[in-house]
């Protein structure tokens, strides 16, 4: 699985960071992905961020 974050409408909340720090990092006020691919345990709390991002800038994209 692997993710993105579109750093144009990353408010830089920081929930995704908070709810999977093993997959999200902040850079410069925005969030970003740190790994290439997620690790399978941190697919669940990936997907989580990826709700509860609120204004829906992070994909799962495969
Ligand atoms: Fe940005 Fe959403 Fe994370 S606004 S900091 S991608 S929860």
């Amino acid at each position: 699985m692997k993710v993105k974050v579109s750093a144009d409408i990353c408010t830089g909340c920081t929930l995704c960071v908070q709810a999977c720090p093993e997959v999200f990092s902040m850079k410069d006020d925005k969030a970003a992905v740190y790994v290439n691919v997620v690790p399978e345990e941190a697919e669940e709390s990936c997907r989580n961020a990826a709700q509860e991002c609120p204004v829906e800038a992070i994909k799962i994209v495969e």
